[in-house]
């Protein structure tokens, strides 16, 4: 295994700067963040255990409540599981854990009707038995329940939420987990011990710190999208838990395979932030993409056409809108008219969010664009959470299972949260890892925090060079443009994320560089096809300077091979 260096004159800091901590908590299990996953972790452990809930703002504010789609799971007779478990590894397009994704599709099935059991109102289907099932991009099947029609996550978080705090789940809102608190097990390894976390004020200023110890740590902070101009995710979700974790000298696989949800609401060329998201089961549902010029996108490219995997459509997209048909280079059109008035019913938020755009989707094409959605990739960790730090778990989007492999199947990211969080809390009742001490930190690194005023050059340059389609040339801008100094003294909510933010890019564009093939949803327009030399992981760490380092490349003699023995096109 070799292994690149994201060598910088401007290393990221290896601890967050805070002020001192002045109080202390003690619970048996501590979950960072509240969305499905940690939701789901909670609840499991609560019958047993105490458990505490960490969020940075309210409960609802992550990506979970705004999930349009759906869950996935085999319900319906003609399906089975090892359909789902074949349009899984497709999509996953040769870096799925096979196990893994066995277990998740047999469990899914659990899950929903769990889910059921705990109160979630999934949409009947019009025979009246059972939860009405709906198709997204790579489904085989219709396997998808969804709920208010596209409101199917508020309807999961919702039930979660309720569940939790009826089960005695505690939480402390407005809290930041800074970094994690280690110490040494009977073994003499390094193991999780409780985390540091700073109190905050609605402005996110600082209005205490503390520490909270716990046996078990469990991280469920979702993904990334935020570290990109255009995304659907919300602004909570800025990277914090891959950081922290990157900081404790843990693990993160696959963080070049971000995944871009093909058709988000598409508001002009200056649109920035959290995008309206155009559920992919509107394509479910017979809608059909167009160019400016009236022609179809997706026609001839791949035998699913328009609900071929999101890797192939949001890819199919951008090649279409750098040919600028009609002279129009930034979107494109979804075409559901075909359903009427119906549409109004099916998709309820989607509706609104259109006419707030002075569209009504019954009657005119929806202008839609690619923007970043949700990550494969995130902290090794299994489908029990475990990661490589003895008492640090991940699950849900922050954690990288391998059940994406390099492309998530839609609508399988909700399943997971709930299996894999259900799984990990289910274990930490019945067992608990060894109680450790805490350990302070060696001598602190002396870095200070990234200025919250260049949050929008780190997006930026994600936007335009770490996109859809990638080039050399433009992760060498990306690099170049993330060379950004930890200077600010400022201990704030929006320092703290302006670092986590940064951490994350710099990680994402190292993998993204050293991946010299397409595959999933990493497209090099150098290396436009996937290699079989490649089928492998690339892990990444912060190593002890505040560098980046990506291992798991194949040597310069592997890759020396499979281009001499590369078909000639
Ligand atoms: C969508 O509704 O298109 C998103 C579903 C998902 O990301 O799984």
């Amino acid at each position: 295994m070799i292994g690149s260096r994201d060598v910088s004159g401007h290393p990221l800091p290896l601890r967050l700067a805070a002020p001192p901590a002045t109080w202390s908590r003690d619970v048996d299990v501590v979950v960072l963040g509240s969305g499905a996953a940690g939701l789901s972790a909670a609840l499991a452990a609560r019958p047993v255990r105490t458990a505490l809930i960490v969020t940075k703002d309210t409960l609802d504010a992550g990506s979970t409540a705004w999930a349009q789609g759906g869950l996935a799971g085999v319900l319906d007779p003609t399906d089975s599981l090892e359909n789902h478990v074949r349009d899984t590894l497709v999509a996953g397009a040769g870096l799925c854990d096979e196990a893994n994704v066995r277990t998740l599709v047999a469990e899914a099935p659990k899950a929903l009707r769990y889910l059921m059991r705990l109160g979630a109102a999934f949409d009947p289907s019009h025979e009246g038995s059972g939860p009405a099932l709906t198709r997204e991009g790579g489904h085989s099947h219709n396997r998808i329940v969804h709920s208010g029609g596209d409101q199917s996550g508020a309807e999961v978080q919702r039930t979660l939420d309720e569940n939790a705090i009826a089960a005695g789940v505690e939480v402390m809102d407005r809290a930041f987990a800074l970094d994690l608190l280690v110490g040494t097990n009977a073994a003499g390894r390094r193991q999780a011990a409780g985390v540091r976390i700073a109190r905050i004020d609605g402005e996110g200023r600082v209005t205490s710190v503390g520490v909270v110890t716990a046996r078990a740590v469990v991280l469920a902070t979702g993904g990334y999208g935020q570290v990109f101009a255009s995304t659907s995710n919300p602004p909570a979700v800025t990277g914090d838990g891959l950081a922290l974790a990157l900081r404790a000298g843990v693990a993160a696989r696959d963080v070049e395979f971000v995944q871009f949800h093909p058709t988000v609401l598409w508001r002009g060329p200056d649109a920035a932030g959290q995008q309206a998201l155009i559920s992919e089961a509107v394509r479910g549902e017979g809608a059909i993409l167009f160019d400016a010029a009236g022609e179809r996108v997706m026609a001839g490219v791949h035998p699913q056409e328009d609900l071929a995997p999101r890797d192939v459509v949001a890819s199919a997209i951008s090649r279409r809108m750098a040919l600028a048909p009609a002279g129009v280079d930034d979107h494109v059109y979804l075409d559901a008219t075909h359903l009427g008035e119906r549409f109004h019913t099916r998709f309820p938020g989607i509706t609104a969010a259109c006419r707030d755009a002075g569209i009504d989707p019954a009657h005119d094409r929806i202008p839609v664009a690619p923007a970043a959605h949700y990550v494969c990739g995130g902290v090794v960790a299994g489908l029990d959470g475990r990661t490589e730090l003895p008492g640090l778990y991940a699950v849900g989007e922050v954690a990288c299972t391998g059940v994406h492999g390099a492309n998530r199947l839609a609508s399988n990211s909700l399943t997971e949260g709930v299996v894999a969080g259900t799984r990990v809390g289910r274990d930490l009742a019945w067992e608990l890892p060894e109680d450790v001490a805490w350990e302070e930190a060696d001598a602190e690194p002396g870095l200070g925090l990234v200025d919250p005023a260049l949050r929008s050059s780190i997006r930026t340059a994600m936007s335009k060079h770490v996109g859809v389609l990638r080039t050399p040339d433009g992760l060498a801008a990306a690099a170049e443009a993330l060379q950004l100094p930890a200077a600010h003294e400022a201990t704030t909510r929006a320092a703290w994320e302006a670092t986590n933010l940064l951490t994350v890019a710099r990680a994402v564009v190292a993998a993204a560089a050293t991946r010299t093939e397409s595959r999933g949803c990493h497209r090099r327009t150098d290396h436009p096809e996937p290699r079989e030399v490649w089928v492998r992981h690339l892990d990444v760490r912060l190593d002890a300077t505040g560098d980046v380092v990506v291992t798991g490349a194949p040597d310069d003699h592997a890759l020396a091979v499979a281009a001499a023995t590369a078909p000639r096109p």
